[in-house]
């Protein structure tokens, strides 16, 4: 189930992004989105919308990053964020971490980041071969500059995120030394306990580049089609067979969105002995989903019409995320002794 894996966590400074490269999907409310809502209740969260690091592998198309930054803003709105509680920012809005950034550079050797073990798979995953962009190389020494101008101490990510969390604390330990006290804090990542979701042709994680993934503004057609569309086990030819949950998409929905676990433990019991047939999941899945969504959709539209209001959502927490890294940068300007 989605709406638990906060840990009833108060008093934090909270960092977290995404890059604005398409609109999100239930595997990002799933993995995230429902994460971030709890915590901006009782922490100083910001979400900062990474346009600059979306640049680092997409300068051939910048307006896929452009057009999205608005999309990515309606999908936080729609899914519950509030910008009275939740800093929503801009990235190339803060010229401070440009700047930080720039300065992070010279303590991290290239060796180090080649090494980096995220960096890497992405490198091999997006086969730039010998025109690798320095800034791609680079994106963990910002995304440092990111964590570390905010003070945050929790940055809410994925695993594949954490040898990045790791390089923006030695940074900040480097800076420190260099300062004599301690100008940033450490940051812990904060892995969310949801599996991740499989898209809806059951072989990989949901993405909407892969075609697999239900929208979060997906109409209610959509919704159906994609729900019976699922891979629910091909050996499950007759409704008396045995069916296999393992792998079982239908089921991986369920046990994300459901809201009562007890009957989705029972449908498995039932699923694994035979004599329950994938429509009657589908059914249910998507009845699920159906109510999940729709809150979501119609709030999205209506935001959607009032895109003039959502800029200045934008602006205004870009101007408030400007005035927190404030201090943070003086420090490490000082620190590399600059005025
Ligand atoms: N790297 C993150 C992603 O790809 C986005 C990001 C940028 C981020 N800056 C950040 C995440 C700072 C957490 C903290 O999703």
């Amino acid at each position: 189930m989605m709406f638990d894996h906060t840990h009833g966590l108060s008093g934090h400074r909270i960092l977290t992004g995404d890059r604005p490269t398409g609109p999100l999907h239930i595997g990002h409310l799933a993995g995230t989105l429902a994460g971030r809502v709890q915590l901006q209740v009782r922490n100083r969260q910001t979400i900062l919308i990474a346009d600059l690091q979306a640049l680092t592998d997409n300068a051939g198309n910048p307006a896929k990053v452009s057009s999205n930054v608005l999309e990515l803003a309606l999908d936080y709105l729609a899914a519950g964020i509030d910008p009275a509680q939740t800093t929503i920012a801009l990235q190339s809005g803060i010229p401070e971490l440009a700047e930080l950034s720039t300065l992070y550079m010279n303590l991290v050797p290239v060796s180090r980041l080649l090494r980096n073990p995220t960096i890497k798979s992405e490198i091999e995953a997006r086969g730039f071969g010998d025109s690798l962009p320095a800034g791609f190389l680079c994106y963990p020494v910002s995304q440092a500059a990111d964590i570390t101008a905010f003070c945050a101490d929790l940055v809410p990510a994925g695993a594949d995120q954490a040898p990045l969390v790791e390089l923006s604390n030695e940074i900040a330990m480097r800076i420190n030394r260099m300062a004599g006290e301690e100008v940033l804090p450490r940051a812990e990542l904060l892995q969310s306990h949801a599996p991740r979701l499989p898209g809806i042709d059951g072989r990989r994680k949901m993405s909407k580049s892969a075609g697999n993934a239900i929208m979060l503004s997906d109409e209610p057609d959509d919704i159906r089609r994609k729900v019976f569309a699922m891979y629910t086990d091909h050996g499950h030819l007759r409704v008396s067979d045995p069916g296999k949950v393992e792998g079982n998409v239908v089921f991986a929905m369920l046990d994300a969105f459901d809201l009562e676990p007890e009957a989705v433990a029972d449908l498995k019991e039932r699923y694994r002995a035979g004599g329950l047939g994938d429509m009657v999941l589908k059914r249910r899945a998507e009845a699920v989903l159906q109510d999940l969504l729709a809150p979501i959709r119609a709030r999205r539209k209506m935001l959607a019409s009032e895109a003039g209001e959502i800029r200045k959502i934008l602006e205004a927490g870009t101007a408030a995320a400007r005035e927190t890294v404030q201090p943070q940068h003086s420090r490490v300007r000082r620190a590399f002794g600059l005025a």
